[in-house]
């Protein structure tokens, strides 16, 4: 790369304003925000987004999924495009990094090379996947644009049918209208993403950069324990059908499973919803919500079939029935190995130090594996905290991050 493009960096002061800003739009005052997808406090970070694109001269356009994109065209016309994106929903009373900070460093970036007249082999794209999260769906927009999403995803998605349509009227956006979204795979030069670690590998190694190899796979499943409700203080222990007792052995049998048999995987059970749910009342039925992850598809499978099996044995055990819904089924996604060596020649390039890793949590990139090529880094995240307020990464380490990104699109762009 020529010599001028190996030392251009993005503006840290531009960016930290933008990204102070950003975290104001649904702040929670504890340094959290809370930004579930589609509401309020979302879209009026989508008009944030708006407002950079068309301040920094970056043409605007929002798809049928609610996908925001500012776009820098680049020379001859009909160029394919480079994604960089993230998202601006977060969990509730999430992190202000979480996908922000992505979002705030593509636009960034584009900016960057806007104002120093680059043109590139591909024009360049900064977007905000709509419902990342899952707070909805989960990776809503990235697969509906990379032509993956399901019309069924649709019909029963894990944060309720009735919040999706609600979600969706807010945002002036229709469930047929979603399906729009989706381009063509020739169209697409490639997805890269820059996100926090979300973990606390890079910090204890002391390293500025994680270059992702794969994001895991995810799973997750409702499971209904269902007993009989009876009066709480009259019926005597022995002849109770108590729904709570399935799911709580369950919960401590699949970590005994998963911790035991399935190293490097995760399982988590992240609601339980009794019913009727009262002091004086044996429950009648308990809905559990159920997710587990893997980096490797042949563990993925196994862990699955340990877990259900798991289910049924302690619906046996307390002589109870059994209702299994699933939800979400992403396979484990490898990243790029062309674009983890752009990053690593980059890092080398600024000086900073790299290491590779798998993504435990998910991402937008994994909607485009098969579709183009992909690519993510990682900035270290303090005390590895993240879906949670006290989430944060320093700030000298968001400006290498954004650097490594920049450096990343010129190397790709130019070379
Ligand atoms: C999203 O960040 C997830 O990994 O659940
Ligand atoms: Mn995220
Ligand atoms: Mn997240």
């Amino acid at each position: 790369m020529p010599k001028s493009f190996s030392t251009l960096r993005i503006n840290p002061a531009r960016l930290f304003d933008s990204f102070s800003a950003l975290s104001l739009i649904g702040a929670t005052g504890d340094g959290g925000v809370n930004r579930p997808a589609l509401s309020e406090a979302h879209l009026a970070a989508r008009d944030w987004f708006c407002a950079e694109a068309e301040s920094a001269g970056l043409d605007f356009h929002v798809d049928g999924a609610g996908n925001h994109s500012a776009v820098l065209t680049c020379q001859p016309s009909n160029l394919q495009t480079l994604l960089l994106g993230s998202h601006l929903d977060s969990v509730s009373n999430g992190g202000r990094f979480d996908g922000a900070l992505g979002v705030a460093v593509a636009l960034e970036v584009l900016k960057t090379i806007k104002e120093n007249g680059i043109n590139l082999k591909f024009d360049l794209e900064a977007i905000d996947f709509t419902d990342e999260e899952g707070t909805l769906v989960g990776l809503l927009g990235s697969s509906a644009l990379a032509g993956r999403l399901h019309p069924e995803a649709l019909k029963n998605p894990r944060g309720g049918r009735q919040n999706l349509l609600e979600g969706l009227a807010r945002a002036g956006l229709s469930e047929a209208g979603i399906f729009t979204a989706a381009r063509p795979k020739e169209s697409l030069a490639g997805y890269l993403e820059l996100h926090i670690e979300q973990g606390k590998r890079l910090e204890r190694m002391g390293i500025d950069i994680g270059i992702v190899s794969a994001i895991v796979g995810i799973r997750s499943y409702r499971l209904g324990f269902i007993g009989r409700a009876d009066h709480a203080g009259s019926t005597l222990m022995t002849d109770r059908v108590d729904a709570s007792l399935g799911a709580s052995a369950f919960t401590l049998a699949a970590r005994e499973i998963v911790m035991g048999d399935f190293p490097g995987c995760v399982v988590n059970v992240g609601r339980m919803d009794f019913a009727p749910g009262a002091f004086n009342i044996v429950p009648a039925r308990v809905d559990l919500s159920l997710e587990f992850r893997s980096p490797d598809e042949e563990q993925f499978e196994k862990m699955d079939t340990a877990l259900m099996a798991c289910a049924k044995e302690q619906v046996t055990r307390f002589d109870l029935g059994l209702e299994i819904e699933c939800f979400e089924k992403h396979a484990p996604n490898a990243m790029t190995a062309k674009v983890q060596q752009v990053f690593a020649d980059s890092c080398e390039d600024l000086g900073l130090t790299h290491v590779s890793l798998a993504s435990g949590a998910i991402h937008d990139g994994q909607s485009f594996d098969g579709v183009c090529p992909i690519g993510m880094i990682f900035v270290p995240s303090v005390d590895g905290a993240s879906h949670a307020p006290r989430e944060f990464t320093k700030w000298e380490d968001c400006v290498n991050g954004a650097n490594v990104l920049l450096q990343t699109v010129l190397r790709l762009g130019r070379g």
